[in-house]
């Protein structure tokens, strides 16, 4: 027998009689809404979607499917009153032990492209089930149930719970990833010292909630921008968490500087490998053609035009986010979201032998003479469980060092600027007035 397992009591949703149906789905599923006391001040609802695998075995055809008892009668919408069993071989023996992904931002444009990826198995692999805690506004927030909506539709198999909420302290509980999209962008006016303020702010409380409740081996991956600057101030605020385990998304700048040489050389972009970004997420940030390889062979041996390769590549690595939102209307979300699945299974899926990816990791300890205690964008390598190595066999000629340190004195001026949230005192902004980020031009 199975039953429906929906706990609990939300006014808006509707009571429905459910009788035995001859659909049977492989999975069984439940709704759970819970409105959590955690903090005094109005929050919105959390609601949780989980669909997890039966335990029970039901060779039937058709399963029995009853209301729990009255007394204990629950709420339940649509596809979540139906408990379904599995049969015993349709049991998903092989799959590996549940991870939890969080996600900010959640009912933006760029998660609307990655949360599907990350059900469909994409970015996890085909035998990892996933639960998505998906983190909003109050504003987006019925935005946020429609997304809910839609993952349910799409009866993903490898998509076990979906949650949404408010408050990161609910939403971050337990996350193996945390996805970390939402940012104020900048607005008509605003100066970047406010944009780094104000946006530092919500990393700053995400760092502390990542820290209170999640995985203490949580992967962080910060996509709000100004990225480096935000992840920065995220480590800074979860101490119990591993510096390393923090990153930038710069990923998405590797694959546009992957696609210029590829374009340039007449070659397809597969064939371009260790593609390293330096520095900064911003118009500072320096895409090393010197290492960068095409069929293995080292880029300036197959583009010998030297000033393409060091200002119209250059130019248009660093400024193609802008010329984009220009285009377009809107910052790039399609392309960002994809360069963020690269950037997971850059991290889950050993580096091919050789090769390097770039992502702005923590600066403590490099070996290429960069200040410490930055964000950075660097070449690593990874095993494929989650962690990195830095590439030790990068050459850094007078080029590339010149351009190294006016990324890094970009960096530390932004640091300087949000001192006060990450316990170093008074912020104080003086920025170099010539930088910005892609999208900012
Ligand atoms: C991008 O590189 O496309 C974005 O970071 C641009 C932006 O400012 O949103």
């Amino acid at each position: 027998m199975a039953a429906a397992d929906i706990s609990l009591s939300r006014p808006l949703l509707q009571r429905k009689e459910i009788s035995s149906s001859s659909f049977l789905p492989q999975k069984s599923v439940k709704f759970n809404f819970k409105r959590s006391n955690a903090k005094k001040d109005f929050r919105l609802p959390k609601i949780s979607c989980s669909v997890s695998p039966s335990q029970t075995e039901t060779p039937t055809a058709a399963p029995d499917i009853t209301l729990t008892p009255e007394g204990n009668k629950k709420e339940c919408f649509g596809v979540f009153c139906l408990t379904y069993d599995l049969k015993e071989e349709e049991k998903p023996k092989s799959w590996r032990k549940l991870i939890k992904v969080a996600v900010s931002g959640a009912a933006g444009m760029i998660s609307n492209h990655l949360l599907f990826k990350i059900a469909s198995g994409e970015v996890f692999g085909q035998d990892q089930p996933v639960a998505l805690n998906l983190l909003g506004s109050e504003r987006s927030f019925s935005a946020l149930e429609g997304v809910a909506m839609e993952l349910e539709d799409s009866l993903y198999p490898l998509l076990r719970e979906v949650s949404i909420g408010v408050d990161p302290y609910d939403v971050f509980r337990d996350a193996d990833w945390a996805l970390l999209i939402g940012a104020k962008p900048r607005g008509p006016g605003m100066e970047r010292a406010n944009l780094l303020d104000i946006n530092g702010k919500i990393f700053a409380e995400q760092g502390k909630a990542l820290n209170a409740v999640a995985s203490q081996n949580v992967k962080v991956i910060v996509v709000g921008n100004p990225c480096n600057t935000n992840a920065l101030i995220c480590l800074k605020n979860a101490p119990n968490i591993p510096p390393k385990n923090f990153h930038a998304l710069t990923r998405l700048d590797e694959n546009r500087a992957k696609c210029q040489l590829a374009l340039k050389a007449g070659v397809f972009y597969d064939n371009v490998s260790n593609m390293t970004i330096w520095g900064n997420h911003s118009t500072t940030q320096v895409p090393d053609f010197v290492n960068a390889k095409i069929h293995g062979i080292p880029v300036p041996k197959i583009i010998t035009d030297t000033k393409w390769l060091e200002e119209e590549f250059t130019e248009k690595v660093q400024k193609r986010g802008g010329v984009l939102i220009k285009k377009w209307g809107r910052s790039s979300a399609a392309s960002t979201a994809v360069s963020i699945v690269d950037a997971v299974k850059s991290l889950v899926i050993p580096t091919p032998p050789g090769d390097w990816f770039s992502s702005g990791v923590y600066t403590t300890g490099n070996p290429y003479g960069i200040a410490e205690d930055l964000i950075f964008s660097m070449p690593c390598r990874s095993k494929g469980d989650g962690d990195y190595e830095l590439a030790t066999d990068v050459l850094i000629n007078d080029f590339l060092r010149e351009r190294i340190k006016k990324s890094e004195d970009e960096l530390l001026a932004e640091k300087r600027c949000v001192a006060h949230l990450i316990g170093e005192g008074n912020g104080y902004c003086e920025l170099p007035g010539d930088t910005t980020l892609p999208g900012e031009q």
